[in-house]
């Protein structure tokens, strides 16, 4: 019987745009008891820090500068930014916007690498992203690729912003997706893409129970085959 690898284990869920992704890495990680990283979050924090300091969202090298100027913190699902609550400002569809466009400089990703590395802590990771399983936990001990139709992600995330008692138009919802699914598939640095070791799960037709519950079965076999080998 070969060991299980001594290091600490992460589960990485890479997808696009409003796939649920986080719902379901959410979910997974409580019900292993493990940690979460939501990085999406963190270049939504790196977005609007910048427009805060009037700097624009293509400038690489000063947005770059600007991380390792930067306090984040995750408290208790909650976002600090220099010890302020932003949670609920950066989930806004104007930063996820930012986020994808300060997310397409390679300085600005290398400026977030280990940070997002330093979540990996015992007993375990759930990391949820574009390149969780491509660039920053490549020796993840389970990877998935979970995405959906766009049409799907898009009345899903509408639903998502009337029930908030947001203003919400579908079309421009399933445009913003669209331009997004773009940005982060065709840029250079850490594209968004299935790595060849990730398993395909297309939640279009599925709950987010049935996601959680192929994700904790794929991560049960993972398990059982380091015991049978
Ligand atoms: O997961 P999200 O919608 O909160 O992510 C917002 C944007 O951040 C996304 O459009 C692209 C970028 N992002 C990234 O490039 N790499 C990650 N690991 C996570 C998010």
């Amino acid at each position: 019987m070969s060991k299980l690898p001594t290091h600490i284990p992460v589960i990485a869920i890479d997808g696009p745009s409003a796939s649920g992704k986080g719902s379901v890495a959410e979910l997974v990680a409580e019900a292993l008891g493990f940690h979460y990283l939501d990085s999406g979050a963190i270049y939504r924090i790196v977005a609007y820090a910048s427009k805060e300091q009037r700097i624009a969202w293509n400038q690489a090298e000063a947005i770059a500068a600007l991380v390792s100027q930067l306090s984040i913190q995750f408290v208790h699902g909650e976002i600090l930014l220099n010890g302020a609550n932003i949670s609920m400002l950066v989930r806004s569809e104007e930063m996820g916007r930012g986020a994808s466009e300060v997310a397409v400089h390679p300085a600005v990703r290398n400026a977030l690498l280990d940070l997002q590395k330093s979540f990996r802590k015992a007993p375990g990771l759930v990391g949820d992203g574009r390149d969780m399983a491509s660039v920053v936990f490549p020796d993840a001990i389970l990877k998935i690729f979970l995405t959906a139709g766009v049409e799907i992600r898009a009345q899903r995330r509408f639903e998502q912003l009337r029930n908030r008692g947001l203003d919400a138009n579908y079309e421009t919802i399933l445009q913003d997706l669209q331009t997004r699914d773009l940005r982060d598939s065709q840029r250079s640095a850490a594209p968004l893409k299935q790595v060849q070791d990730a398993l395909l799960l297309d939640t279009s037709d599925k709950t987010i129970q049935q996601a959680v519950d192929f994700v904790l079965d794929a991560y049960q076999e993972c398990l059982n085959s380091y015991k049978k080998t």
